[in-house]
């Protein structure tokens, strides 16, 4: 796995790139997603998104000579990202349900590559996995349903392929959350662990304590 030691970012680079109708939950930038998608995948081969946001990930991948699917609950971000990247194949649904969503075969995605909305441990009862639309929000269910995301996303990665996370350790009322090493400990019981590369901001966005992308691949 031929990723840099670190990938840099600049919050000048994350405000002009964000969408208008984006709020301050998108921190992922094209550098990093080209960075990514460059280094783990060959033309032609296949990238997919969970949450696809506002379509980072499948605008880079299509620029870059890769077929991209992706997969978002809110309706306005799907009308969204198919304006914006009318080549990629866009699904409106909930990635917990990933396996029923796709028609994608077994085995046929290189790389999947998310921003998966976050958490903190304390004092939060949106649920991210609702788009925060629910107040149900749970720590510990969280990290099972993320991981249960991932085990899914496993079923359709080549052997070799990868599942990127974008992952920040967060500060709130006080307290920080180490999602970064809570998600890598519950995602590694669906694929392997691979590298944990820091994603270096001139300036931490806000809230942000470390910004980490973790590379998670399937051995077979
Ligand atoms: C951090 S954003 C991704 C941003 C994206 N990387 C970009 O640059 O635009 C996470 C996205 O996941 C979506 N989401 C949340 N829960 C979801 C679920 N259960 N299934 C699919 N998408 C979901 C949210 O609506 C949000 O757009």
């Amino acid at each position: 796995m031929n990723l840099p030691t670190e990938i840099r970012a600049t919050l000048a680079e994350l405000e002009a790139e964000r969408h208008p109708d984006a709020e301050e939950d998108v921190h992922f930038t094209r550098g990093l997603a080209r960075t990514v998608i460059e280094t783990l995948t060959a033309p032609g081969e296949l990238v997919l998104d969970p949450f696809a946001g506002f379509g980072t990930t499948l605008e880079v991948a299509h620029e870059l000579g890769r077929p991209a699917v992706g997969v978002e609950l809110l309706p306005e971000r799907v009308a969204t990202i198919r304006a914006r990247v009318p080549g990629a194949v866009v699904i409106e649904g909930d990635a917990r349900g990933l396996r029923d969503l796709t028609d994608l075969a077994a085995g046929s995605v290189a790389l999947a590559l998310t921003s998966p909305p976050w958490m903190t441990a304390n004092d939060h009862p949106a649920n991210p996995l609702t788009a925060y639309e629910r107040d149900d929000g749970d720590y510990r269910t969280y990290l099972r349903d993320l991981t249960a995301v991932a085990g899914q996303v496993r079923d359709l990665l080549r052997p070799g392929g990868h599942l990127a996370l974008d992952l920040a350790d967060i500060r709130h009322e006080g307290e920080v959350t180490p999602l970064i090493a809570d998600v890598t400990a519950a995602v590694s019981g669906v694929l392997d662990h691979g590298r944990t590369v820091p994603i270096v901001w001139d300036r931490l966005p806000h809230d942000l304590v470390s910004n980490r992308l973790v590379v998670f691949s399937r051995s077979s």
